[in-house]
């Protein structure tokens, strides 16, 4: 059993499985759907074992995830505590990351299924509890992730991913999939941007009205990953045009996520999401409708007369819940996954910034001033925001100031660089001899690029070119701007911000995946 690969890890999003571990999970799920349906003996694929303990919290509602959850966790013969967040010390104020602690000493080992409103709350505990586990001589926990906010719903994206592959007999060389509905805040529809790439080739038609649009990071990730993305404002453009989905993916309308201003316009939003009569005989005999459910009973998105049609998918989508589910829990738990063979997620490792020492040249006139009066003592730092316009280079000379807390007599400007054709910032600071260890590292993370100069007697001693990051963490003063967020210090849990570097130049919170420019990392 222990040598699963899969034993103990937590599945925060989609992601936190390979594609090859993803494909495996399909294939066992396969597996395991035929074996019961058929009757057969399914043992193979069960834990039993009493003393693990599944923990479902659900601090949002839900029907289908937790019932799927826990049916799958008793399918496995393990100890099934289902958390009352209604009657516990939440209502006494108490944070997630005490009670889950708590929680993890009823049982030699613990799998918590999570749904809550913070985003990048499995993230968290996944490397908090760890430490924890390991002082207390605890197995390490595993979280899975039972949808977070707006963010993801990675284990709804696995029964879906399912559902289609067996829509199309297995075939992944090819999906032509409308998402269709609240695509703003329904978080199903963001766990697709990874979940899709089980296909080869990936059309998606995006169909939403502007206010419920899916966000512009999620469709530039999709364009990036080579998915073909078109966007239409209602079904009523989309039926218009002639190049239609098979796999139809509705959504209902987030309400409990939209604003007033928005409720206010729900029943008009709804309207251009909806199936409705006249357009039956436009769509294909083969298209397929699915839904993750619930459906509004009054308004649907799908409406119950095409319950008893061939369109319906939906229902058999739901069932598959229960098998994917068997079978994460399986993986997690370590009954499933000794056959696997492939790819696991590659590990994040804590880099740390690029400090490069840069040799200094010795000059005979003095070589930076104060003012007008050359410094004698002191650091410049030189070379801000180079490349940038002299507005965004003043930005980043008041993010540093305020930032490193450098408010002493000192000078600064925005200059044009003597041997390009570009404009800089600069900022002396007489008198202040070196900045320590952390405020490098801040430093490199607001203004990357910049050089760090000591001055001794007029002359440059010591010079440090600060490039970017590729992780920003443990310093002061980072903040993730997604309210949502976990790392947010208004829900009073000890999470401090982390960032890492994408390839875009840009910081994800390695919490909830919120995409920052690096100089919006900071408390404003
Ligand atoms: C979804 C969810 O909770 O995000 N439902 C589910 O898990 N079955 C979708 C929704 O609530 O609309």
């Amino acid at each position: 059993m222990s040598h699963s690969p899969f034993l103990g890890r937590t599945i925060q999003v989609v992601k936190d499985l390979s594609l090859d571990e993803q494909a495996y999970l399909y294939k066992k799920t396969r597996d395991l759907k035929q074996a019961i349906l058929a009757g057969k003996d399914w043992q193979q694929f069960c834990i039993n074992k009493k003393d693990r303990g599944v923990y479902l919290l659900f601090l949002e509602d839900s029907t289908r995830t937790k019932e799927s959850f826990r049916n799958a966790a008793i399918f496995h013969s393990l100890k099934v505590n289902d958390f009352d967040a209604r009657t516990s010390s939440f209502q006494k104020k108490e944070n997630i990351t005490d009670t889950v602690k708590m929680l993890m000493g009823y049982s030699s080992s613990s799998m918590f299924v999570i749904r809550s409103k913070q985003e990048g709350v499995c993230r968290w505990l996944d490397s908090s509890m760890s430490r924890y586990a390991q002082k207390a001589g605890l197995e390490k926990p595993s979280f899975i992730n039972a949808g977070d906010g707006q963010h993801e719903h990675p284990t709804q994206e696995f029964l879906d991913e399912f559902s289609f592959l067996e829509y199309y007999n297995w075939d992944a060389s090819h999906i032509h999939i409308a998402l269709v509905g609240d695509l703003f805040h329904g978080r199903t529809v963001h766990s697709k941007v990874e979940g899709l790439k089980i296909f080869k080739n990936v059309e998606v038609d995006l169909i939403a009205p502007a206010e419920i649009a899916m966000p512009v990071h999620y469709v530039t990730l999709m364009k990036k990953s080579g998915y073909k993305v078109r966007i239409f404002d209602s079904i009523e453009e989309y039926i218009a045009q002639k190049h239609r989905a098979d796999v139809w993916y509705f959504t209902r309308l987030q309400l409990e996520r939209m604003g007033e201003r928005l409720v206010k316009q729900a029943e008009q939003l709804r309207q251009a999401v909806s199936f409705s009569y006249d357009y039956l005989n436009k769509i294909d005999a083969k298209t397929r409708f699915f839904h993750p459910l619930p459906r509004h009973s009054e308004t649907p998105t799908i409406p119950m007369f095409l319950d008893d049609t061939p369109f319906n998918a939906w229902d058999e989508q739901s069932r598959n819940g229960y098998f994917t589910r068997i079978v994460a829990i399986g993986m997690l738990g370590g009954s499933i996954g000794g056959d696997f063979e492939g790819e696991s997620p590659r590990q994040i490792l804590h880099e740390e910034p690029h400090i490069e020492t840069v040799p200094v040249r010795t000059k005979s006139k003095p070589e930076y001033k104060i003012g007008i009066r050359p410094v004698e003592a002191g650091i410049v730092i030189d070379h801000i925001g180079v490349g940038s316009q002299p507005r965004q280079i003043w930005d980043h000379i008041a993010k540093i100031r305020h930032i490193l807390d450098l408010h002493m007599v000192s000078s600064q400007g925005v200059f044009k660089s003597e041997h390009h054709d570009h404009y800089k910032g600069i900022v002396s600071i007489p008198g202040l001899h070196e900045l320590n260890e952390d405020k490098i590292r801040m430093l490199a993370a607001i203004a990357p690029g910049s050089t760090l100069n000591t001055i001794v007697a007029h002359h440059v001693v010591k010079k440090f070119r600060l490039s970017i990051p590729d992780r920003v963490s443990k310093l002061p003063g980072l903040r993730c701007k997604n309210e949502a967020c976990i790392s947010n210090p208004e829900f009073f849990e000890p999470v401090v911000a982390e960032f890492i570097k994408t390839d875009q130049d840009t910081y994800r919170c390695i919490y909830c995946n919120t995409p920052h420019a690096y100089r919006d990392i900071w408390i404003n």
